[in-house]
C-alpha cells in the first residue's frame, strides 16, 4: 500500500515537473512522452466521455461501471458529476488508481450560468449587449471552475428560424451577424485570458452544424440546405467561435448533406480543421455516434470508424469508440494515426487547462464562496432586466406606480420552479426569486398586492406529463378552471391594475420540447380573456422560451412585457422593470409570427420574383390570403418607456472602393420622459448580385444610453470587408454595384440611404 502511494506521488511529481504549461514545444514533448507510455487501450480510453448519471441525462443511456472503467484507463472525461466533492472523488480514481494517472476532464452543461442562473440564451441575446453577455459567461466560468469543472458545453450558436423548435431557447435567434458577436463574447467569457487560469472553463461550441434548421421544428429531425445558405446564414457563428479560440466543438445530431454531422468528414475535417484552422478537439453529442445506426449508416463498429475517420475525437456516452476501435484497427478500418491524433487532441486540451499540473484545478474550499455571491446575483438581476422586451405599452400603462392595489394573477406569478428556464442543470430553483416575491420586494410597502393563481399552466393531462419529465413544473390544482378564474376575476375587480403572469413552463422549450402550436396554452387564454373583460388595465408578463403567437393578446391587452426565463433573480428583475427602476431596452432577436403557418419567418430573407408590397393587388404575388407576410413583432423590435427620435441620417460619401471606409451617421434624441437606452441598428442590402441577396442584413448595432432630452450623434463605419458574402462558388467576396443602408430602431422601421461600391476584390 505504502509503495503504491509513494509510486503515485512520484508519478504525480514527474507529471507536474513535465507539465509546465506554456510553450507548444514543451506541450508536445510532454504529450509525446506520455503517449509513448500509453497502450492502445489507454489511448482509446481517452476518447471516451461518460456520465455516471445524477445530473440531467438527455438520452436513454447512462454510463455503467464508471469507476472500474476509470481505474482501467478507459475514460477520458466525465460530465453530469455535480459538485466539487464528487468531482474530487472521481478525479482521485483517475490520478491515483489508473496506471498512468492521467487526469479526467470534467464537463457540464453550463448554458446560462452555473449556480447563479442568468436568462436563457435567447433572452440574453435580446440584450444585444455583448459585454453583459461576456460577463455572464465569465461569472459562470468562475462558479463552474470553483465547483471542479473544466469544460462548459456552451455556447450553443445554432441559428434558428423556427419557433416550434424548443431549442430556439438555447441560442441567439435568427441572425448570423449578431449570433457571431455573441458567440465570440461567450467564448471569451468562459475561457478568459488563458485556459490555464483556474477560473477559466474550456468552451465547447455546439451543435456543429445546422442543428437549428430541423425540418418542421421537430427536434433531431433532418436538415437539408444549400451550401450558399449554410455559408452565409448558418455557419458564421460557429466560425466566429473558432476565431475566438474556442477549445472544443460538439458535433450535432442531424444530417448535413445526407451524412450525420458526427460522421461527416467534410464538416469535421475539410471545413472545420482545414478551412477554418480549428486546433482543438471535437466531441460528439450524446450517443450521436450510436444514433448513426438509426440514421441508416451501419452497425456500431462501422459508424464508430466512420466518425473517427471524419475527425471526431471524443465519443459522448455511447462507448462506440471504446468497444469497437481496437477491432477496427486490426481489420484496417481505422488507422493507428487516426486514434493517436484524436488522443493527442484530448491530452492537449487537458494540458492547456493545466490538469496535469493540478488535476483538482479550481477545487479549493476558499473558492466555495465564489458561488452564488451577492455580487453575482446582482449581476444576474441587472442582466435579466436587460433581456426583457417590451412588446406593447399603450397609454403608458407601464411603468406602474408603487401605490394603490395591484392584482398579481397567473400560474407563473408564484412559481420559483419556473424562473430558471430550460438547461439550468446546476441552478437551484429554490434559490430563485418568484415574480410575486420581486413585486413585494419593490412595492410591497407602498401598494396592496393581491394574488390569485387564476389558471394552471395547462390543463391537458398528457401534455403536462410530458413537460414534467424532469420535475414538476406544471402543478395542476384540484379546483376547477372556472373556480380559479372566478377567484382571479374577483381580486382583479378590486384592484387598480392587473398583472397577468402567464406563458410557458420552463421545459416547454429546450431539448426535446418542440411544439406544433405556439399559442399561450388554452387554460391561460381563458384566464386572460376573463381578466380583460373586467375592464381593468391588464399587463401581460410573458414567460416563454420561444416566440409565441400573440394575435389576440396583441389586440386586446394594453401592455406586454416579454421576460423569457430570467434566471435566479427573475422576479426582482421583472419588478425592477414593471415599476420603472429599470427602463426596458431589450430588442427581439427572433421574429414573432402571426401564426405557425408563416414559419419560417425571418427578416433577412431573399426576395421572390413576385414580391408583395402593401397596397399591391394581391393576385399572383408572393403572399398569404389570410395573414400579412411580415411577422407580428419583427427582428430588432422592442419598446422603451421613453421614446427616441432619429434625425440627420447621412453618409460621408455615396461611393466607396475596396477597403475604403463609409461612415453612416445618425443623431438620436431621447424625446420622451425617462432616461433610457436605445439599440441603433444598421442594415445593408446588396441590390444587384451574382446570386439573390437578402432584402436586408444586420451589419452593425450600437447601444446608446441617453438621459431624458439628451441627443447623441452616432457613427457606423463599414468597409467592403463588411459587404462580403459567399457566392455560388463559395468564395467570400464583395461585388460592385448599388447598395442600400437602413438605419433604425428595428428591422422594419428604418430610414434608407443609397450608396455604391466601385471595383471588386
Ligand atoms: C444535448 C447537448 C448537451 C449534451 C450533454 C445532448 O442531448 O444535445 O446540448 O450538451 O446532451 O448533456
Amino acid at each position: 500500500m505504502l509503495r503504491n502511494i509513494l509510486f503515485f506521488f512520484i508519478c504525480c511529481l514527474s507529471l507536474q515537473l513535465n507539465a509546465q504549461t506554456g510553450k507548444p514545444e514543451k506541450m508536445n514533448a510532454f504529450i509525446n512522452g506520455l503517449m509513448q507510455k500509453m497502450t492502445l487501450e489507454e489511448k482509446i480510453g481517452q476518447l471516451n466521455l461518460l456520465t455516471p448519471g445524477g445530473g440531467v441525462a438527455t438520452g436513454a443511456v447512462v454510463s455503467s461501471d464508471v469507476e472500474a472503467k476509470i481505474k482501467k484507463g478507459n475514460v477520458g472525461g466525465l460530465f453530469g458529476v455535480i459538485g466539487a466533492d464528487k468531482i474530487r472523488v472521481a478525479q482521485a480514481l483517475a490520478v491515483k488508481e489508473s496506471r498512468l494517472h492521467i487526469p479526467l476532464i470534467f464537463g457540464s452543461d453550463v448554458i446560462h450560468g452555473h449556480k447563479t442562473t442568468f436568462p436563457i440564451p435567447l433572452g440574453l441575446s435580446c440584450s444585444w449587449d455583448t459585454l453583459l453577455i461576456e460577463k455572464s459567461a465569465r461569472i459562470a466560468a468562475i462558479e463552474g471552475s470553483a465547483d471542479g469543472l473544466s469544460w462548459a458545453f456552451s455556447p450553443m450558436v445554432d441559428i434558428a428560424r423556427d419557433p416550434r423548435w424548443g431549442r430556439i431557447a438555447e441560442g441567439s435567434g435568427e441572425d448570423p451577424f449578431l449570433g457571431s458577436k455573441i458567440a465570440k463574447a461567450m467564448v471569451r467569457g468562459y475561457q478568459g485570458n488563458d485556459l490555464v487560469n483556474k477560473n477559466s472553463l474550456m468552451s465547447c461550441v455546439k451543435h456543429f452544424a445546422l442543428y437549428g434548421a430541423a425540418e418542421a421544428g421537430r427536434d433531431y429531425n433532418t436538415v437539408d440546405m444549400s451550401r450558399v445558405k449554410m455559408y452565409n446564414d448558418y455557419l458564421p457563428p460557429y466560425k466566429a467561435a473558432v476565431e475566438a479560440g474556442v477549445g472544443s466543438v460538439m458535433s450535432s445530431f442531424n444530417v448535413v448533406d445526407g451524412i450525420p454531422a458526427t460522421g461527416n468528414r467534410w464538416l469535421l475535417t475539410d471545413l472545420l480543421r482545414n478551412q477554418w484552422g480549428f486546433k482543438g478537439f471535437v466531441v460528439s453529442d450524446y450517443t450521436s455516434v450510436n444514433e448513426m445506426t438509426a440514421h441508416g449508416l451501419g452497425n456500431l463498429q462501422t459508424v464508430s470508424a466512420l466518425s473517427l475517420h471524419a475527425g471526431l475525437d471524443m465519443d459522448m456516452v455511447g462507448e462506440g469508440f471504446l468497444s469497437t476501435l481496437k477491432k477496427s484497427l486490426a481489420e484496417k478500418k481505422v488507422t493507428q494515426k487516426e486514434i493517436e491524433d484524436a488522443c493527442r487532441r484530448i491530452l492537449e486540451a487537458k494540458y492547456k487547462l493545466g490538469l496535469f499540473d493540478d488535476p483538482y484545478r479550481g477545487i479549493d474550499a476558499a473558492r466555495a464562496s465564489d458561488i452564488l455571491t451577492p455580487e453575482n446575483r446582482k449581476a444576474a438581476r441587472d442582466i435579466a432586466a436587460h433581456s426583457f422586451v417590451l412588446l406593447k405599452n399603450d397609454k403608458q400603462v407601464l411603468p406602474l406606480k408603487k401605490a394603490g392595489t395591484i392584482a398579481v394573477v397567473g400560474p407563473l406569478a408564484d412559481s420559483k420552479r419556473n424562473m430558471l428556464g430550460t438547461w439550468s442543470v446546476s441552478g437551484d430553483w429554490q434559490k430563485s426569486v418568484s415574480v410575486i416575491e420581486g413585486i413585494k420586494n419593490i412595492a410591497g410597502n407602498a401598494a396592496k398586492i393581491n394574488y390569485a393563481k387564476g389558471a394552471n399552466i395547462s390543463d391537458e393531462a398528457d401534455f403536462v406529463k410530458r413537460v414534467n419529465t424532469l420535475g414538476i413544473e406544471i402543478d395542476p390544482e384540484k379546483r376547477s378552471p372556472e373556480e380559479m378564474i372566478r377567484e382571479a376575476v374577483a381580486i382583479a375587480e378590486q384592484s387598480d391594475v392587473v398583472l397577468a403572469v402567464v406563458g410557458e413552463a420552463a421545459d416547454m422549450s429546450g431539448e426535446s420540447a418542440s411544439r406544433a402550436s405556439i399559442d399561450i396554452p388554452e387554460s391561460q387564454q381563458l384566464l386572460l380573456k376573463a381578466l380583460v373583460k373586467t375592464g381593468k388595465p391588464v399587463v401581460l408578463v410573458l414567460f416563454n422560451g420561444r416566440p409565441l403567437t400573440l394575435n389576440w393578446e396583441s389586440k386586446n391587452i394594453p401592455a406586454i412585457l416579454d421576460v423569457w426565463f430570467g434566471g435566479t433573480e427573475a422576479g426582482n428583475a421583472v419588478a425592477d422593470v414593471l415599476f420603472g427602476n429599470h427602463n426596458p431596452s431589450g430588442k427581439l432577436t427572433t421574429s414573432f409570427p402571426y401564426s405557425v403557418g408563416q414559419v419560417p419567418v425571418y427578416y433577412n430573407h431573399l426576395n421572390t420574383g413576385r414580391p408583395f408590397h402593401i397596397g399591391d393587388g394581391t393576385k399572383f404575388k408572393s403572399d398569404y390570403l389570410d395573414i400579412p407576410n411580415e411577422p407580428l413583432y419583427p427582428f430588432g423590435y422592442g419598446l422603451s418607456y421613453t421614446s427616441f427620435s432619429y434625425s440627420n441620417m447621412g453618409l460621408n460619401k455615396t461611393s466607396i472602393q475596396a477597403n475604403e471606409k463609409l461612415e453612416i451617421k445618425a443623431t438620436i434624441t431621447n424625446s420622451g420622459n425617462y432616461d433610457g437606452e436605445e439599440t441603433v441598428q444598421l442594415y445593408i442590402q446588396d441590390l444587384v448580385g451574382s446570386i439573390a441577396r437578402p432584402v436586408k442584413e444586420l451589419k452593425g448595432f450600437q447601444k446608446v444610453f441617453l438621459k431624458k432630452g439628451e441627443t447623441k450623434e452616432i457613427t457606423f463605419r463599414i468597409t467592403t470587408e463588411d459587404l462580403k458574402f459567399y457566392n455560388k462558388d463559395l468564395q467570400h467576396i464583395f461585388e460592385p454595384g448599388a447598395y442600400k443602408a437602413f438605419i433604425g430602431t428595428d428591422s422594419e422601421h428604418t430610414t434608407e440611404l443609397n450608396f455604391s461600391v466601385a471595383g471588386s476584390e
